[in-house]
């Protein structure tokens, strides 16, 4: 069984990014990177990365000269548009996460999924059953409006905490849609 994983960082009023699409207030925050949660621990146990056009559009301006920071994985961008693609590894998708689940876990082999962002992206996982857990670093922020840390309704269960430098960390087991 493919296990798929939503890690994200997140401010204190559930916002990914701000209305702009920055990720100014998540930058500036102290972090251990070898510190409890770390990414280098998640990029370990994932084949495929998946992500909306939004997150993939953010990474492509934030790269500068540097390479595609995820050679390692298969990733996977949901769009409708014609977008850049800048490694192999990349592909452009479009539809319900249901009707590319053979190729995903086909790409992650004996590896997981983790389900980048954003957060309408995360709910249509769920809403497949293509979402086990959710990793949520919480940033000491409040933006009051933004990018949303997930969309729709589901009820979660609190599985582990831990403390990296500014971040409060919650991991959750995703339980389903609310009623
Ligand atoms: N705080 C963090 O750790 C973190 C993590 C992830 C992302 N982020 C940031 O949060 C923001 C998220 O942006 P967002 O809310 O717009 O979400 P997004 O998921 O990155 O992008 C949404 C877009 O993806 C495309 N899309 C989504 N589902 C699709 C589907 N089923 N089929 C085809 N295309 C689909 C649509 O665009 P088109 O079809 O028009 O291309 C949609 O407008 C970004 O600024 C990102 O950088 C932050």
């Amino acid at each position: 069984m493919t296990s798929y994983i939503y890690y994200t960082a997140t401010t204190l009023d559930g916002f990914l990014a701000d209305p702009n699409d920055s990720l100014d207030w998540l930058m500036t925050q102290p972090i251990d990177n070898d510190g409890p949660f770390a990414i280098a621990d998640l990029m370990a146990t994932v084949g495929v990365t998946v992500m909306g056009s939004t997150t993939y559009e953010w990474l492509l301006r934030h790269l500068g000269d540097d390479p595609w920071p995820y050679p390692e994985q298969r990733t996977f961008v949901f769009t409708h548009r014609d977008l850049a693609v800048v490694h192999p590894s990349i592909e452009l998708i479009a539809g319900t996460p249901a009707e590319h689940r053979a190729r995903i876990e086909e790409a992650a082999d004996d590896l997981g999924v983790w389900v980048v962002g954003g957060g309408h992206l995360a709910a249509q996982f769920a809403s497949a059953g293509m979402l086990d857990e959710m990793v949520v670093s919480y940033a000491p922020v409040v933006l009051g409006a933004g990018r949303p840390l997930f969309t729709g309704q589901f009820d979660f269960e609190l599985l582990e905490t831990a403390q990296n430098r500014a971040f409060l960390i919650g991991r959750y087991r995703v339980v389903g849609p609310r009623g």
